[in-house]
Parts: C-alpha cells; structure tokens; sequence
C-alpha cells in the first residue's frame, strides 16, 4: 500500500513579500504575481484563490491579472479549508447504500469517504501538521510534518551525500547517518522520535528523517554546501515506477501534496527517492556519418526495461559539451557503450569496475581490446556474426567497400544478453562501491 509520502524541500526559503503591503500601483510591465505558475484548470481557480487571499488582493490591483473573473466567487473552497463553509465545497460524497461491515448511517458511510477518499483526507493531514524544528532566526531551516511523518515540509534543509551507502534496497533505513541530515533551527527530538510507528519504505519518512540533526552551523551561510538548490522540490518514494498503471497512486499522492502545501506551480523538481545502487550504462552516440547505430532507439528501451540500469546517451562532442563534463559522465559510468571509433579512448577513464562494450569493432579487432587491457577494464564485444546487421559492404573514400565506413543495427535479444554479462562483471567487482558485503541468507 502507498501512503503519502512525499516531502517539499525549499532549500532556500522564498519570502512571501508584499504579501499583505500595497504593492506599487500598476507598475508598467510586469503582472503583480506569477499568475501563469498556477497551474490549475480555470474552473479551480476559485477554489485556490480563496485559499490564497493575498494573491486574491493582488489581483485586484492588477489590471493584468487573468482570473478578474473570478474574484467574485471567492465563498467557493476545496473543503479542507478552515474558513470553508459545507454549501460552497468542490463537491461532498453521496451514499445511498451503507455497506454495514464499516459503519452504520449514511451520515458516517459519507463522513468517512470524505476522510479517507476525499479532500477530507487533506484536511486531516493539515490537522496534524506540526512543527519539529524551528526556525529562530530569519534563514533558519525548518521542518513541519503530519502524523507519523507522512507529508513533511522541509525548509533550507542540509544533506551531506559524501559518505552515504547504498546497497539493492530501494528505500534503503539507514541512509543517513546523524548529522548527514538536518538544519540550522531548535529540535524538538523527542517529539521526532515518537512519531515511528509508521516506520515503513511507502508509508513514512521517518527512516531517513530520524536522522534529522540540530546543525550548529548555518548550512547555506557557512557555506558548507557544494551546491544549494533553490528550486522548491518534492521527494517522492515511487510505489512502482514503472508505467502509467502502478504509478495512478503516485501522480495522486503529489497531487494531495499539492493541496496539502497549497502550491500548484509545476516550475519544481520532483526527485524519485531511491537508494538502490544503480548500474549506470552511459551510450555513446555517433554524429558522424559511418558507424552509427541504426536500431539505437530499441537498444535504449529494452535497456530500460532493466530496473537496475540507469541509461544515458552522449553524444561527446566538445563544442556542446566540455572536456570536463564528458570526463564527469565517463568517469560516472558502469558500463560504457560504444561503436568502434576514437570515442571509445574515453574508457581510459572509467571506474576501475567498469565494462566497455565496443558494440561492434568493425573487423578491427585489438585496438580497444588492447586499450582496456592496459587501463585494466573489462572489455566485451560483438560476437556473433550473424546477429549484427551493416546498412550495406560500405564505402571507403578510395579503399571501396568496407565495414568501418557503413552503419549498423543489432539483434536485441544478444544486445541485451551482453550487457547483462557486463552487469555481472561490474556487481562482482570487489571494488563496485555497492557490493553486498555478505551474500543475504
Ligand atoms: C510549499 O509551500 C511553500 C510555502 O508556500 C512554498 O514556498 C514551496 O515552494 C512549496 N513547495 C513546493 C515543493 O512546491
Ligand atoms: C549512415 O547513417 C547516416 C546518418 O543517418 C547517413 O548520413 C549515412 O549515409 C549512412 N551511411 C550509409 C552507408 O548508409
């Protein structure tokens, strides 16, 4: 079962300025608030202007405002609101059947729909939210969670990622350690530590924020961070990532949180908590004319259906992308895929666990196969013949035919037959940093 389980981070807290000040009449250019970052069905827009009555007000200060309109409907409300009055809800169930197994009135049959199937249940939500670390001075970071930690909203949080452990859990308990979470506001501990009765991956996030520390310094300030996001983003621990019908759940739990943050702008990160170790297989694209793969795009996808891959095509070219970075991508690779071409040297900067996979070597065949021998990386390739198919014999600019100078495409069966041995090779490579230490009884 799926639980809300999503939690706002803002690094950086946004001021909500001029909130309730005049704001400069009609100034010339831009509109008063980010109207177009409200991203709601107009037919909504009442219902979220009367719970935000300061952009209300601005609105009608603003001749660019698009919702005027609307401004005259402000009794309508979502439900969950406290000035919500039960005639101008969005809607309310109906039961003309109790079902006496759960309750015995119609009354409470549609009481406890609208708590646990309705907007009720954001209501409750809000209800229990709470404050756990507080913020004492402007800057502070803090944190706000509902029962047992099911939605939590975090401000100027910290994470230090340098020394965290990964294994083949998806939500792995022990993520962080004390002190590798946590913000600069007062704690209160013993109010966090009570709410773990929910402890469990899709139900809380009392795992990773039991860690929560009081920090006795100023993360952003003191600048201990490397990098600050400042972007607002939600966490979500994904029930099932995997197509539109296990993830219906998830869309609606971001779609609660929404409610329960009161914020429908979509300019946010939405981040799938994950704390696998995943076998990143980098793709190196060609954009030359030879040598291109023809059948790329169902290589990608059967990759993708591997839950453990975590897929990316490059394409190094240095005018679009810098030294630096491809050296980044390279070195931030598990196994690296590649036709035969000057490209593949970068394996000389792999991990010493990675494999390269010279998709096909055109007939040449010791030149990368020497080069991984001497940097000490597995190497694979194309085997059977059969299975690998040239556009045509190729074209050689004086030489005539040639395999080096035509394209190809690839039987997806033994494709994906040979990564999947280089994926052994890299989760049996004692230095891969995810290695189980023991094999689990
Ligand atoms: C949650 O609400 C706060 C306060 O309005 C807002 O600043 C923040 O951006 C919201 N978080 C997300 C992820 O939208
Ligand atoms: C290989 O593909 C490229 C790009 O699609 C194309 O320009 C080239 O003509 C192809 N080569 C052959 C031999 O068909």
């Amino acid at each position: 079962m799926l639980m809300l389980v999503i939690f706002g981070v803002l690094l950086h807290e946004v001021p909500l300025s001029g909130q309730d000040e005049a704001p400069p009449e009609e100034a010339v250019g831009e509109p008063l608030h980010d109207y177009a970052g409200i991203r709601l069905p107009e037919e909504h827009i009442p219902f979220f202007l009367h719970n935000n009555r300061h952009i209300a007000t601005l609105c009608r200060k603003d001749s660019r405002c698009p919702f005027k309109k609307h401004l005259e409907n402000l009794k309508y409300c979502w439900g969950y609101e406290k000035s919500c009055k039960p005639g101008y809800r969005f809607g309310y169930p109906v039961c003309n059947y109790v079902d006496m197994g759960w309750t015995d009135t119609l009354e409470s049959a549609q009481d406890i729909f609208w708590r646990q199937a309705d907007f009720g249940y954001a209501g409750e939500r809000l209800e229990e939210v709470h404050e756990l670390c507080q913020p004492e001075q402007t800057g502070d970071s803090g944190l706000l969670c509902s029962r047992y930690l099911q939605y939590c909203r975090a401000t100027n949080l910290y994470l230090d990622l340098r020394h965290i452990k990964r294994n083949h859990d998806r939500f792995k308990e022990d993520f962080f350690q004390s002190g590798e979470i946590g913000g600069h506001c007062k704690l209160d501990v013993h109010t966090l530590m009570s709410e773990g009765q929910r402890k469990s991956p899709l139900q809380s996030w009392f795992a990773e924020l039991q860690s929560y520390t009081q920090l006795n310094f100023r993360p952003i300030e003191d600048g201990k961070c490397d990098i600050v996001i400042e972007k607002p983003t939600y966490f979500m621990k994904f029930d099932a990532g995997v197509n539109m019908y296990h993830h219906f759940c998830d869309f609606l739990n971001l779609y609660i949180t929404q409610h329960v943050n009161n914020s429908f702008s979509t300019d946010v990160y939405i981040v799938m908590w994950d704390t696998d170790g995943k076998i990143r297989v980098t793709i190196l694209a060609r954009s030359t004319e030879y040598r291109k793969i023809l059948n790329q795009n169902e290589l990608v996808n059967a990759l993708k259906t591997v839950s453990v891959f975590e897929v990316r095509i490059v394409d190094y070219k240095y005018k679009e992308l810098g030294f630096l970075d491809q050296l980044r991508i390279t070195h931030n690779t598990d196994i690296f895929i590649g036709m035969h071409g000057a490209g593949l040297t970068h394996l000389l900067f792999l991990p010493d666990w990675a494999a390269v996979f010279e998709l096909y070597n055109c007939e040449d065949e010791r030149c990368y196969l020497d080069l991984a021998r001497l940097r000490g990386v597995h190497y694979v390739t194309w085997r059977k013949r059969n299975k690998v198919f040239p556009q045509d014999k190729g074209h050689h600019p004086t030489l005539g035919e040639h395999p080096k100078f035509t394209n190809y495409s690839f039987d997806v069966e033994e494709f994906m037959y040979l990564v999947l041995q280089a994926a052994d090779h890299v989760s049996q490579h004692p230095k891969w940093p995810f290695k189980k230490k023991h094999d689990e009884l």
